[in-house]
């Protein structure tokens, strides 16, 4: 992805330096998520997935929450810690299942399945974590379903890819929003196949946004974490990342003698890249530090409302020791 122009004309150190200092002076925590560019994740004070993420922010003691991520993660981060001021370096950082899933399209599309109960991935906005009844990330998401009886009838939104997946292995028939990540969904088996094909030696991991052909393919299927952790005990040299470019990077810290390669999304790149999370960088992260903007605000109602599902999944993961 290309470097956007800078507009403080400071270097990079300097920026590191500056931000540091912020954090102390202001009593903030810097949260960043997997996808975020490395010297962000390098300074963070917690590098992690959505779930690991939402625990941080739930038990976090500071003034202010920095989070290095997109909007859905900063006002989940918001919303369990109320009381703190939470910022996002850009705003326009979204997500493409987020913006899939509008708080009006879904309230009609519930309304068709008055007797099914909502499970919705993280990736969705506070309005649609009113609508829910349960929150789960990709950490979690098949153990929550199965905690419940095989014939509860279920919504899941907004992500059809891990909705089907979870079907599939579950042997449930959830009713599905039919969202996608633009990131994973575009990843085909076609490239996949060609990259085992150059590379027989490797294994595949896959996160359960992507497709089901895809999926079908792969050697382990998990979150970020879950698949940092897994190439981490693994006994393989070489891997096909089937996500996001950003995670290659505590990968490669964590197995530095291990080969990594990432699914691309075309011929034209050898990245797989999410726009949203790209448009944080150091410089716009020290200028929100520093001017303490933009801030992510809630209405109260919106705060309680969405704070039961997300608490929920905290809690039952605890229970089933998913966080640790
Ligand atoms: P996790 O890091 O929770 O697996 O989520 C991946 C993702 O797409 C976040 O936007
Ligand atoms: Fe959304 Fe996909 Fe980007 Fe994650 S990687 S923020 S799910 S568009």
């Amino acid at each position: 992805m290309k470097k956007e122009a800078s507009v403080t004309g400071i270097s990079d150190m300097e920026l590191v330096e500056k931000i540091l200092n912020l954090k102390q002076q202001k009593n903030a925590v810097l949260l960043a998520h997997f996808y975020q560019v490395p010297e962000i994740q390098d300074i963070a004070d917690y590098v992690g997935d959505s779930l690991g993420l939402a625990q941080k922010a739930a038990a976090s003691n500071v003034d202010m929450i920095v989070f290095a991520g997109v909007h859905f993660m900063a006002e989940t981060a918001k919303i369990l810690s109320s009381d703190t001021k939470v910022i996002l370096p850009d705003l326009e950082a979204g997500c493409s299942l987020a913006a899939s899933c509008p708080k009006d399209k879904f309230s009609e599309f519930k309304a068709k399945y008055p007797e099914h109960i909502v499970i919705s991935y993280i990736n969705c906005t506070a309005d649609i974590k009113t609508l829910s009844d349960l929150i789960c990330t990709s950490g979690n998401a098949v153990q929550l379903v199965e905690s419940f009886p095989k014939d509860k009838k279920i919504i899941f939104a907004p992500d059809k890819n891990l909705g089907g997946y979870i079907n599939r292995i579950t042997g449930r028939n959830m009713i599905l929003w039919d969202g996608t990540c633009e990131v994973h969904d575009v990843l085909s088996t076609e490239t996949v196949i060609q990259l085992k094909v150059e590379n027989p030696d490797a294994k595949l991991i896959a996160h359960p946004e992507c497709k089901a052909p895809v999926l079908e393919l792969a050697d382990y299927i998990g979150s970020t974490t879950a698949m940092l952790n897994f190439t981490g005990k693994d006994n393989s040299k070489k891997y096909i990342v089937a996500t996001e470019t950003g995670i290659l990077h505590q990968m490669r810290k964590n197995s530095p003698e291990k080969e990594f390669l990432i699914v691309p999304t075309d011929e034209t790149c050898s990245c797989n890249d999410c726009q949203y999370m790209k448009l944080n960088t150091l410089e716009k992260l020290y200028l929100c530090m520093e001017n303490e903007s933009p801030e992510i605000l809630l209405s109260d109602e919106v705060i309680s409302k969405a704070q039961v599902p997300i608490k929920k999944m905290l809690d039952m993961s605890k229970n089933l020791n998913l966080i640790k």
